[in-house]
C-alpha cells in the first residue's frame, strides 16, 4: 500500500478543489507568506474553510486568534462573520502584521479585524486588564511552547460555550515523544495534562494528513 505524503497531498489538492471556494485574496494572502519569517506555515485552504464553518456554526461574533502570519486564517473568519463581527489577531512579528494588513484590505475585512503586534500573552493580558468583552471562539495557532498560556489566558476571555481551536498538536507523532528537548512539543503535551485535569473544558482532538503532512488540531469547549 502506498501512503506517501504526495498522496495525501493529493487528496487535499481534490478536496479543496471541489469543496473550496478560495479567491483572490486569500489566494494571495496564502502566497504573500512568503514575506514573512515563516513561510508556508498558514493553515491550508480546506482548514480555512473548516474555522469558518466553526465560525457560521457556532455564530461567533468575537474571535480571538493567537498567530496571524499573513493573515490568512484571519481572513476566512472574518468573512465567516457579519459586519458586526470582530477579529482580535494577535502576532509579535511587524513585518508580517504589515504583510497582514495588506492583506485585509484586499479581502476587504480591515474594519472587521484588530491585529495587535507583540508577544501574545502580553497582549492577551493586556485584553484581560482592559475588561475586554469575551470572545466565542478563540484559535491558537502562534508559538507552541506557550500554548499552556495561551489556553489559560483565552480561558479567562472566554464565556460558557466559547469554543477553542488548537492547531498542531500532533506534529507527525512528536507529541508522543515525553522526553522531547523541543520546547514546541512539550508545550503541546503540557496544554493536554491542562486540558485533561480542567473540568471547565469538554475536549477532542483530530488527526490530519494533507498538503502540510501529518499533524491534527484539538477542539474544546468551555462548559
Ligand atoms: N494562523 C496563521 C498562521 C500563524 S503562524 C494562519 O493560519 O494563517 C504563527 C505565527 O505566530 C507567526 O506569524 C509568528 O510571528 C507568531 N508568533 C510566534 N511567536 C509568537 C509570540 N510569542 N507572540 C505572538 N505571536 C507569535
Ligand atoms: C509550524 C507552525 C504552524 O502553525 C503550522 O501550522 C505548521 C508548522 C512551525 O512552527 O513549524
Ligand atoms: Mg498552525
Amino acid at each position: 500500500m502506498v501512503t506517501a505524503h504526495d498522496d495525501f497531498a493529493a487528496v487535499d489538492t481534490y478536496l479543496i478543489d471541489h469543496l473550496v471556494h478560495e479567491d483572490q485574496a486569500l489566494a494571495d494572502t496564502r502566497l504573500s507568506s512568503a514575506e514573512t519569517a515563516t513561510p508556508g506555515i498558514d493553515v491550508t485552504a480546506n482548514m480555512g474553510a473548516f474555522l469558518a464553518l466553526l465560525v457560521q456554526m457556532t455564530g461567533a461574533t468575537r474571535v480571538l486568534e493567537f498567530g496571524t502570519l499573513a493573515g490568512y486564517s484571519s481572513i476566512w473568519m472574518a468573512r465567516a462573520m457579519d459586519d458586526d463581527g470582530a477579529v482580535v489577531t494577535l502576532d509579535i512579528d511587524p513585518a508580517a502584521a504589515q504583510v497582514a494588513r495588506r492583506n485585509f484590505h484586499a479581502a476587504g475585512v480591515a474594519e472587521r479585524i484588530q491585529l495587535r503586534i507583540g508577544p501574545a500573552l502580553e497582549s492577551a493580558h493586556a485584553l484581560i486588564d482592559e475588561g475586554t468583552h469575551p470572545f466565542d471562539l478563540v484559535f491558537i495557532d502562534a508559538d507552541k511552547a506557550n500554548t499552556p498560556h495561551y489556553l489559560e489566558a483565552s480561558l479567562t476571555l472566554s464565556h460558557p460555550g466559547t469554543v477553542i481551536v488548537i492547531d498542531n498538536v500532533v506534529r507527525s507523532g512528536a507529541v508522543l515523544e515525553q522526553d522531547s528537548a523541543d520546547p514546541d512539543i512539550q508545550g503541546i503535551r503540557t496544554l493536554m495534562e491542562l486540558i485533561q485535569a480542567d473540568e471547565r473544558l469538554s475536549a477532542t482532538a483530530l488527526q490530519t494528513v494533507g498538503l502540510k503532512g501529518w499533524d491534527g488540531f484539538l477542539l474544546a469547549r468551555v462548559n
